[in-house]
């Protein structure tokens, strides 16, 4: 153990690529000889670890730099940084020498292993920038510091080739590449050795998995359900096996095949529909029709019954009609989704969508967002209604946060479960009775204990 001399705080905005990326920041910190605190006023490092998806994620990362500005002020000695996808950016690259010239320390999402040597810059007192433009190869043996003993997050590809019109992802995180089978199973084994049992796979799109990468056992390259059936096979009884995101356009018989016969890949699946008008969806690039997707859905739901499937649903698209709206609504009903993350279309930089004519109103994406999030919510109700009276293998997590004399866990579907209980052992599989339904939790009692 390297003796801890200092203290930083990292602060993680975005997706579970940013989690996961988090991890491996806070390795490299530990190894540099760092503790960690949640108080800026202990800190000695401050670290933005940010995501420029929407604006608003970029405006909250931005009012948390102005703060800590003031902040610095009064403690010289603090040092600050940003990293992550919105340090990719060019205008964010271009501020670094004007506005943000204040800053410590800038390093983006393709050298985050360059981070000990960095640190060790900064320690000799140098304001250290190093931002590259674009990925080198896949790098390897990456520290992880994880968060959540019992949860792991495992990058499978990194960066994106879709270019959905909207989306900056590409932008800031790179074109698609793939990690080699052997590498990943050797994480995932290695997290499970270390108590993980809940293993969620990270990809922009997943299906995309394996382009690049050379034969193996009489296929032309591994792809992803060649990839599944491996960790399945790889990893203890008892693990969980999740994966996100899938794309909708690549989801096929033999990816649908895979799920339904693989014990451990736990039956919640993310496939973002985005909008119902297939003029929308085209003008995103997504690569499928409402009906399209609705069929996939279908053979999906068929192949793995009682499945739980979430999405990503977005209002205001260039372009987007009250009737175009309508058919978002038809949709999300249809599906009948699980859970969605909802969102209104934020323009982003550099984005063939942004300089698209009709832009929507603000007025109007607000009604719109409104609308669908109490349509999404009745559904969730409905969905978590069906499971009453059924009996849910559940995972323990630990003490509710709400009620220490509850415990709280999860369903191979993902659905939050609380139950009375003040002493489940994390990591424990527990079958409960479900009694009651709320929109995003289930609560139930204990079905294995008499
Ligand atoms: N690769 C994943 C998710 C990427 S970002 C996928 O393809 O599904 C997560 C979600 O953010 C997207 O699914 C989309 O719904 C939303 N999103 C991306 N860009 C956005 C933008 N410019 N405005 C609003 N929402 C956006
Ligand atoms: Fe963005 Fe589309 Fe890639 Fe997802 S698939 S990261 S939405 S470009
Ligand atoms: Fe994720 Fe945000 Fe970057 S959604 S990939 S952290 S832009």
């Amino acid at each position: 153990m390297t003796e801890v001399l200092r203290l930083a705080k990292l602060v993680v905005f975005g997706c579970q690529m940013n989690e996961r990326d988090s991890e491996t920041i806070a390795g490299y910190l530990e190894g540099a000889g760092y503790g960690f605190t949640e108080d800026e006023l202990k800190a000695d490092l401050i670290l933005y670890l940010t995501c420029c998806v929407r604006g608003n994620a970029e405006d909250r990362a931005l009012g948390n730099l102005g703060q800590v500005k003031r902040l610095k002020k009064t403690r010289p000695g603090l040092k600050v940084g940003i990293c992550g996808c919105m340090a990719q950016e060019g205008w964010v690259r271009e501020a670094l020498d004007e506005r943000l010239s204040w800053l410590d320390l800038a390093f983006g999402t393709h050298n985050i292993h360059r981070l000990p040597e960095l640190l060790a810059r900064l320690d000799s007192g140098e304001r250290v920038v190093e931002v590259w433009d674009s990925p080198q190869e896949v790098v390897e043996d990456l520290p992880v510091l994880r968060k959540d003993p019992l949860k792991a997050f495992v990058n499978i590809t990194y960066g994106c080739d879709n270019f959905c019109t909207y989306c900056i992802v590409p932008y800031v995180r790179g074109r698609e590449r793939s990690r080699a089978v052997f590498e990943i199973t050797a994480e995932c084994v290695k997290a499970a050795e270390s108590g993980a049992k809940d293993i969620t796979l990270l990809g922009q799109n997943v299906n995309a998995y394996g382009k690049g990468l050379g034969p193996v056992d009489g296929l032309a390259r591994p792809d992803f359900p060649y990839l599944l059936a491996a960790l399945d096979e790889a990893l203890p009884d008892g693990s969980r096996l999740r994966f996100t995101t899938s794309h909708p356009r690549f989801v096929d018989d033999r990816m649908i095949e895979a799920l339904s016969s693989l014990g451990k890949v736990c039956e919640q699946y993310h496939l973002p529909v985005q909008a119902g008008s297939d003029k929308v969806l085209r003008m995103m690039n997504r690569g499928y029709t409402a009906k399209e997707y609705l069929n996939m859905l279908d053979k999906v739901k068929k192949a793995v019954p009682g499945c739980a499937i979430t999405s990503d649903v977005m209002v205001g698209f260039p372009g987007e009609t009250e009737e175009d709206f309508q058919r978002t609504l038809d949709v999300v009903e249809e599906a009948g989704f699980d859970s969605a993350f909802t969102f209104v279309y934020s323009p982003r930089k550099g984005t063939a969508a942004e300089s698209m004519p009709d832009q929507v109103l603000e007025e109007e994406k607000k009604d719109r967002i409104g609308r669908l999030i109490e349509l999404q919510n009745k559904i969730s109700l409905a969905a978590n209604r069906k499971l009453l009276g059924s009996v849910e293998e559940v995972m323990a997590e630990g003490p509710s946060a709400k009620d220490p004399r509850m415990c709280s866990g999860r369903t191979r579907t993902n659905k939050m479960v609380h139950w009375p209980e003040a002493d489940a052992k994390p990591g424990e599989l527990v079958r409960v009775r479900i009694e009651k339904a709320r929109t995003f939790v289930l609560h139930g009692t204990r079905a294995d204990r008499t």
